[in-house]
Protein backbone atom coordinates (compact mmCIF):
# COMPACT_ATOMS: atom_id res chain seq x y z
CA UNK A 1 0.00 0.00 0.00
CA UNK A 2 0.85 3.64 -0.31
CA UNK A 3 1.28 6.15 2.76
CA UNK A 4 2.29 9.26 1.11
CA UNK A 5 1.83 10.55 5.03
CA UNK A 6 2.95 7.83 7.48
CA UNK A 7 6.15 7.81 5.53
CA UNK A 8 7.12 11.67 6.22
CA UNK A 9 8.35 10.13 9.55
CA UNK A 10 12.19 8.57 9.76
CA UNK A 11 12.29 5.13 10.40
CA UNK A 12 14.13 6.00 13.78
CA UNK A 13 11.32 7.74 15.20
CA UNK A 14 9.00 4.63 14.35
CA UNK A 15 11.57 2.30 16.24
CA UNK A 16 11.79 4.36 19.28
CA UNK A 17 8.06 5.06 19.74
CA UNK A 18 6.33 2.12 18.00
CA UNK A 19 4.27 0.27 20.98
CA UNK A 20 2.82 -2.46 18.16
CA UNK A 21 2.12 -2.98 14.00
CA UNK A 22 3.26 0.60 12.97
CA UNK A 23 0.48 2.81 14.12
CA UNK A 24 1.18 5.38 11.54
CA UNK A 25 0.12 2.89 8.57
CA UNK A 26 -2.73 1.92 10.78
CA UNK A 27 -3.49 5.46 10.99
CA UNK A 28 -3.40 6.97 7.72
CA UNK A 29 -5.72 3.65 6.45
CA UNK A 30 -8.59 4.48 9.12
CA UNK A 31 -8.83 8.22 7.92
CA UNK A 32 -8.44 7.40 4.70
CA UNK A 33 -12.09 5.86 4.91
CA UNK A 34 -13.45 9.13 6.71
CA UNK A 35 -13.19 12.75 5.27
CA UNK A 36 -12.11 14.84 7.83
CA UNK A 37 -12.21 18.21 7.67
CA UNK A 38 -8.74 20.30 8.33
CA UNK A 39 -8.85 21.94 11.99
CA UNK A 40 -11.54 19.08 13.28
CA UNK A 41 -10.71 18.56 16.97
CA UNK A 42 -9.56 15.23 17.47
CA UNK A 43 -9.25 13.15 21.09
CA UNK A 44 -6.39 10.68 20.39
CA UNK A 45 -7.15 7.84 22.53
CA UNK A 46 -4.53 5.69 23.93
CA UNK A 47 -2.29 7.37 21.90
CA UNK A 48 0.52 6.03 23.39
CA UNK A 49 4.44 7.39 22.71
CA UNK A 50 2.12 9.96 19.87
CA UNK A 51 3.03 8.61 16.81
CA UNK A 52 -0.52 8.78 15.37
CA UNK A 53 -1.46 12.68 17.41
CA UNK A 54 1.75 13.39 15.24
CA UNK A 55 1.10 12.53 12.22
CA UNK A 56 -3.17 13.35 12.21
CA UNK A 57 -1.89 17.51 13.67
CA UNK A 58 0.77 17.59 11.21
CA UNK A 59 -0.22 15.40 7.95
CA UNK A 60 -4.16 16.14 8.53
CA UNK A 61 -4.51 19.52 9.74
CA UNK A 62 -6.26 18.14 12.98
CA UNK A 63 -6.14 20.03 16.08
CA UNK A 64 -5.32 16.28 18.73
CA UNK A 65 -5.87 15.64 22.17
CA UNK A 66 -2.95 13.28 22.62
CA UNK A 67 -4.71 11.11 26.03
CA UNK A 68 -2.83 8.60 26.93
CA UNK A 69 -2.60 6.31 30.76
CA UNK A 70 1.01 5.00 30.51
CA UNK A 71 2.99 7.44 28.95
CA UNK A 72 4.61 10.69 29.78
CA UNK A 73 3.03 13.68 28.54
CA UNK A 74 6.26 15.63 29.05
CA UNK A 75 7.90 13.34 27.00
CA UNK A 76 5.00 13.27 24.48
CA UNK A 77 5.16 17.08 24.36
CA UNK A 78 9.36 16.89 23.66
CA UNK A 79 8.88 14.60 20.78
CA UNK A 80 5.81 16.85 19.28
CA UNK A 81 8.02 19.79 19.44
CA UNK A 82 10.56 17.89 17.94
CA UNK A 83 7.98 17.64 14.61
CA UNK A 84 7.71 21.02 14.32
CA UNK A 85 4.13 21.01 16.45
CA UNK A 86 2.86 23.65 18.71
CA UNK A 87 0.48 23.49 21.72
CA UNK A 88 -1.90 24.96 19.73
CA UNK A 89 -1.94 22.26 17.55
CA UNK A 90 -1.94 18.95 19.77
CA UNK A 91 -2.21 18.86 23.43
CA UNK A 92 -0.51 15.63 25.62
CA UNK A 93 -2.40 14.37 28.60
CA UNK A 94 -2.07 12.01 31.00
CA UNK A 95 -5.76 10.42 31.30
CA UNK A 96 -7.60 6.84 31.89
CA UNK A 97 -10.09 6.56 29.22
CA UNK A 98 -12.63 5.11 31.87
CA UNK A 99 -12.40 8.82 33.26
CA UNK A 100 -11.78 11.44 30.35
CA UNK A 101 -11.69 15.16 31.79
CA UNK A 102 -13.78 16.50 28.64
CA UNK A 103 -17.13 18.33 28.41
CA UNK A 104 -19.80 16.49 26.48
CA UNK A 105 -19.91 17.20 23.18
CA UNK A 106 -16.37 18.67 22.90
CA UNK A 107 -14.88 16.42 19.94
CA UNK A 108 -15.32 16.20 16.70
CA UNK A 109 -14.07 12.91 16.19
CA UNK A 110 -12.25 9.95 18.32
CA UNK A 111 -9.41 8.14 16.86
CA UNK A 112 -7.83 5.26 18.35
CA UNK A 113 -5.16 2.76 17.29
CA UNK A 114 -4.21 -0.57 18.29
CA UNK A 115 -5.68 0.55 21.77
CA UNK A 116 -9.70 0.56 22.00
CA UNK A 117 -9.19 -3.67 23.36
CA UNK A 118 -7.80 -2.50 26.38
CA UNK A 119 -10.22 -0.63 27.87
CA UNK A 120 -13.47 -0.98 25.60
CA UNK A 121 -14.37 -4.48 25.79
CA UNK A 122 -17.18 -4.04 28.46
CA UNK A 123 -20.00 -3.29 26.45
CA UNK A 124 -21.32 -0.35 28.52
CA UNK A 125 -17.93 1.31 28.00
CA UNK A 126 -18.61 3.22 24.74
CA UNK A 127 -22.29 4.88 25.97
CA UNK A 128 -20.54 5.22 29.28
CA UNK A 129 -17.48 7.10 29.12
CA UNK A 130 -17.24 7.99 25.01
CA UNK A 131 -19.81 8.72 23.19
CA UNK A 132 -20.94 11.22 25.08
CA UNK A 133 -17.90 13.53 24.67
CA UNK A 134 -18.55 13.72 20.71
CA UNK A 135 -20.43 16.00 19.40
CA UNK A 136 -23.94 14.69 17.64
CA UNK A 137 -23.07 13.70 13.91
CA UNK A 138 -19.42 13.52 15.14
CA UNK A 139 -17.87 10.27 14.20
CA UNK A 140 -15.61 7.49 16.13
CA UNK A 141 -12.66 5.64 14.07
CA UNK A 142 -11.20 2.82 15.95
CA UNK A 143 -7.99 0.47 14.82
CA UNK A 144 -8.39 -3.03 16.99
CA UNK A 145 -6.10 -5.79 16.53
CA UNK A 146 -8.55 -8.43 16.35
CA UNK A 147 -8.64 -12.15 15.44
CA UNK A 148 -10.43 -14.02 12.22
CA UNK A 149 -12.50 -15.67 14.02
CA UNK A 150 -12.69 -16.22 17.85
CA UNK A 151 -10.56 -19.17 19.42
CA UNK A 152 -10.40 -18.32 22.57
CA UNK A 153 -11.59 -22.16 23.54
CA UNK A 154 -8.82 -23.92 21.65
CA UNK A 155 -5.95 -22.15 21.12
CA UNK A 156 -3.49 -22.69 17.85
CA UNK A 157 0.09 -22.77 19.10
CA UNK A 158 0.93 -20.49 17.26
CA UNK A 159 -0.53 -17.70 18.81
CA UNK A 160 0.47 -19.35 21.94
CA UNK A 161 3.82 -19.10 21.05
CA UNK A 162 4.18 -15.31 22.17
CA UNK A 163 1.17 -14.30 24.34
CA UNK A 164 -1.05 -15.79 27.18
CA UNK A 165 -4.72 -16.86 26.67
CA UNK A 166 -5.04 -13.82 28.89
CA UNK A 167 -3.69 -11.45 26.44
CA UNK A 168 -5.13 -13.36 23.72
CA UNK A 169 -8.98 -12.53 25.56
CA UNK A 170 -7.94 -9.09 24.34
CA UNK A 171 -8.42 -9.99 21.02
CA UNK A 172 -12.15 -10.70 19.27
CA UNK A 173 -13.67 -10.97 16.01
CA UNK A 174 -15.81 -9.00 14.11
CA UNK A 175 -19.00 -10.17 14.84
CA UNK A 176 -18.02 -10.04 18.85
CA UNK A 177 -17.28 -6.27 17.94
CA UNK A 178 -20.73 -5.59 16.32
CA UNK A 179 -22.00 -6.68 19.13
CA UNK A 180 -20.40 -4.94 21.74
CA UNK A 181 -21.15 -1.70 19.78
CA UNK A 182 -24.81 -2.68 19.18
CA UNK A 183 -25.55 -2.23 23.33
CA UNK A 184 -24.81 1.61 22.81
CA UNK A 185 -27.80 3.72 21.85
CA UNK A 186 -27.04 6.80 19.56
CA UNK A 187 -23.80 4.42 18.43
CA UNK A 188 -24.65 4.20 14.47
CA UNK A 189 -21.46 1.67 12.94
CA UNK A 190 -21.49 3.29 9.49
CA UNK A 191 -18.63 0.65 8.66
CA UNK A 192 -17.05 -2.31 9.52
CA UNK A 193 -13.64 -4.02 7.51
CA UNK A 194 -10.47 -6.00 7.74
CA UNK A 195 -7.80 -3.10 7.01
CA UNK A 196 -5.51 -3.89 4.59
CA UNK A 197 -2.28 -2.58 6.08
CA UNK A 198 -2.09 -5.26 8.80
CA UNK A 199 1.14 -8.21 7.61
CA UNK A 200 2.56 -4.73 6.47
CA UNK A 201 1.90 -2.77 9.90
CA UNK A 202 3.10 -6.31 11.33
CA UNK A 203 6.03 -6.81 9.72
CA UNK A 204 7.23 -3.42 9.99
CA UNK A 205 6.70 -3.96 13.96
CA UNK A 206 8.68 -7.34 14.55
CA UNK A 207 11.13 -6.13 12.21
CA UNK A 208 12.01 -3.31 15.14
CA UNK A 209 14.70 -3.20 17.48
CA UNK A 210 13.14 -3.61 20.69
CA UNK A 211 12.14 -5.71 23.06
CA UNK A 212 8.44 -6.31 23.21
CA UNK A 213 8.63 -6.71 19.11
CA UNK A 214 11.18 -9.40 19.74
CA UNK A 215 8.40 -11.08 22.11
CA UNK A 216 6.02 -10.95 19.43
CA UNK A 217 7.98 -12.53 16.68
CA UNK A 218 7.74 -15.82 17.19
CA UNK A 219 3.86 -16.17 17.04
CA UNK A 220 4.21 -14.45 13.73
CA UNK A 221 6.98 -16.52 12.37
CA UNK A 222 5.07 -19.58 13.46
CA UNK A 223 1.85 -18.29 11.35
CA UNK A 224 -0.10 -15.69 13.91
CA UNK A 225 -0.94 -13.89 11.15
CA UNK A 226 -3.09 -16.41 9.31
CA UNK A 227 -5.61 -16.19 12.72
CA UNK A 228 -5.45 -12.44 13.27
CA UNK A 229 -6.24 -9.03 11.60
CA UNK A 230 -6.67 -5.45 12.43
CA UNK A 231 -10.68 -4.51 12.61
CA UNK A 232 -11.31 -0.70 11.24
CA UNK A 233 -14.27 0.56 12.85
CA UNK A 234 -16.40 3.90 11.68
CA UNK A 235 -19.08 5.06 14.32
CA UNK A 236 -21.12 8.00 14.35
CA UNK A 237 -23.19 9.99 17.17
CA UNK A 238 -26.61 10.12 16.25
C1 LIG B 1 -0.38 -0.99 22.32
S1 LIG B 1 -0.34 0.63 22.97
C2 LIG B 1 -0.75 1.56 21.52
C3 LIG B 1 -0.32 2.99 21.62
C4 LIG B 1 -0.50 3.84 20.38
N1 LIG B 1 -1.89 4.04 20.03
C5 LIG B 1 0.24 3.25 19.21
O1 LIG B 1 -0.41 2.63 18.36
O2 LIG B 1 1.46 3.39 19.19
C6 LIG B 1 -1.82 0.71 23.96
C7 LIG B 1 -1.99 2.03 24.68
O3 LIG B 1 -3.24 1.99 25.36
C8 LIG B 1 -3.12 2.82 26.48
N2 LIG B 1 -4.14 2.48 27.48
C9 LIG B 1 -4.41 1.28 28.04
N3 LIG B 1 -5.39 1.39 28.95
C10 LIG B 1 -5.75 2.71 28.96
C11 LIG B 1 -6.70 3.46 29.67
N4 LIG B 1 -7.51 2.90 30.58
N5 LIG B 1 -6.80 4.78 29.43
C12 LIG B 1 -5.99 5.38 28.51
N6 LIG B 1 -5.07 4.72 27.79
C13 LIG B 1 -4.95 3.40 28.02
C14 LIG B 1 -1.73 2.56 27.02
O4 LIG B 1 -1.29 3.65 27.80
C15 LIG B 1 -0.94 2.34 25.72
O5 LIG B 1 -0.20 3.48 25.36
Amino acid sequence: MNFPKATTFPQFIMRERSMGPNPLKLCEELLGCADIPAGSVVLDLGSGAGLTSALMAREFGLTVYAADLWSDPSDNMRFFEACGLTNRQVIPLKADATALPFAHGFFDVVVSVDSYNYFGREPSYLGKHLLPLVRHGGELLFAIPGMEHDCHDDLPACLLASWTPEQLDFMHDMDWWRANFAQTEGAEVVDMREMSCTREAWDDWIGCDNEYAAGDRAAVEAGALDYLNTISVRIRRR
